[in-house]
């Protein structure tokens, strides 16, 4: 691990050594990459939307068997098991909980009164100002650069404006992959960077080689909406093209069939899946068609992350996948971008203070 140190108000508030968060991406952020990333220093964060309750049970338990470190899991606010989730991170310890889609505060109050670091992700300033008004502790931003469900607006433009709005640690997301990019959004006000295509392509990723291979040998993304009906960065591909091209009628078909196989894999009843559907549609504004579409999102990704079929399935990816050729190990990977962050601060100190020093 490496000597260099960044302290911020991040690394105070979880206990971790460097302010690198690896998010909690679908099929993508299981105990392997997690454990790896806790034992770097990072603060890994565990995808549990695509997990049962009992197998997310048993990720947090094979976490804490290979690591002392803190960690953090990423949960759906909006599923109609939040509430026992929420039960199994605070009997288990766990350090940090991050939501897709921002808690209400009886729930934050919940978390926090036992313990745990609040952590909602949201894409626009008014989001990031509603959950610090409801309590969250921290708040991760991601531009629009970044993989997966994304918005419109470049780090470079929501970062500083969420900056601005909160006074809670900001957390930046979006096109994060070398220590330029932590000292950038150091000097931003931020207090650490999170990553997520940067982290699948690791060592320690579980992702199947021939996927992490289309990765490293693609460079275009698109944003599609007709993967779930939300606006959701992935790799360009033939399928995605296809999907692209495809009428109505094909993808309520496809959907609905993608629901079936969510609903089999999950153990969920459709009755629990509806109950999922509503809240979505609820918390989100969606139509029905959109919520009918939600069960492609799992299905398609597990085709590519899971299954290693990146033909049959979507590969969601930042724009950062044109600059990465390598697969470095994690402890490798976040020493490098912390040295890298401490060189260029120090460097652009130097630097400054020779400028403005009177010869
Ligand atoms: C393969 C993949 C799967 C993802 N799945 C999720 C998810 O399940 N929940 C979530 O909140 N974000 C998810 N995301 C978004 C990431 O957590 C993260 O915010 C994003 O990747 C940051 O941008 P970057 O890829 O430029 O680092 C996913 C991203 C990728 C690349």
């Amino acid at each position: 691990m490496s000597g260099q140190v960044l302290e911020t108000p991040l690394t105070r508030l979880v206990g971790v050594r460097h302010p690198v968060v690896q998010t909690g991406m679908g099929w993508v952020a299981g105990p392997r990459l997690v454990t790896a990333v806790a034992n770097a220093g990072g603060l890994g964060i565990l995808a549990s939307a695509t997990m049962t309750l009992d197998q997310l049970t048993a990720a947090v338990r094979e976490v804490k068997e290979r690591t002392d470190a803190p960690f953090g899991v990423n949960l759906r606010a909006d599923a109609s098991d939040a509430g026992d989730r929420i039960d199994l991170l605070i009997k288990e310890q766990v350090k940090v909980a991050s939501f897709a889609l921002a808690p209400k505060p009886d729930l934050i109050a919940k978390l926090k009164d036992a313990g745990v670091v609040v952590i909602p992700s949201v894409g626009a300033r008014r989001h990031a100002e509603k959950v610090a008004a409801w309590g969250a502790d921290a708040v991760l931003v991601q531009g629009g650069e970044g993989g997966g469900h994304t918005g419109a607006v470049a780090t470079t433009l929501l970062l500083p404006q969420v900056v601005d709005a909160v006074d809670i640690p900001v957390i930046a997301a979006g096109g994060f992959f070398d220590g330029r990019g932590l000292a950038a959004a150091l000097a931003y006000g931020a207090a650490g960077v999170a990553m997520g295509t940067r982290f699948l392509l690791t060592a320690d990723s579980a992702v199947p080689e021939e996927v992490k291979r289309v990765y490293l040998g693609t460079t275009e993304t698109v944003v599609t909406r007709q993967v779930d009906g939300m606006p959701h960065r992935v790799l360009r591909s033939d399928l995605v093209d296809a999907l692209e091209r495809s009428g109505r009628v094909s993808g309520t078909v496809r959907a609905l069939r993608n629901a079936a196989a969510f609903k089999k894999i999950s153990g969920m009843s459709w009755r629990a899946m509806l109950a999922d559907g509503r809240a979505m549609k609820h918390g989100k504004d969606l139509s029905w068609s959109q919520v009918l579409m939600a069960g492609n999102t799992p299905m398609l990704l597990k085709a590519a992350m899971v299954d290693g079929r990146p033909d049959l399935g979507v590969m969601a990816s930042g724009q950062v996948v044109a600059v990465l050729d390598d697969l470095p190990g994690c402890a490798e990977l976040i020493d490098a971008i912390v040295a890298q962050a401490a060189g260029r601060i120090a460097a652009q100190h130097a630097y400054l203070t020779r400028a403005t020093t009177p010869r």
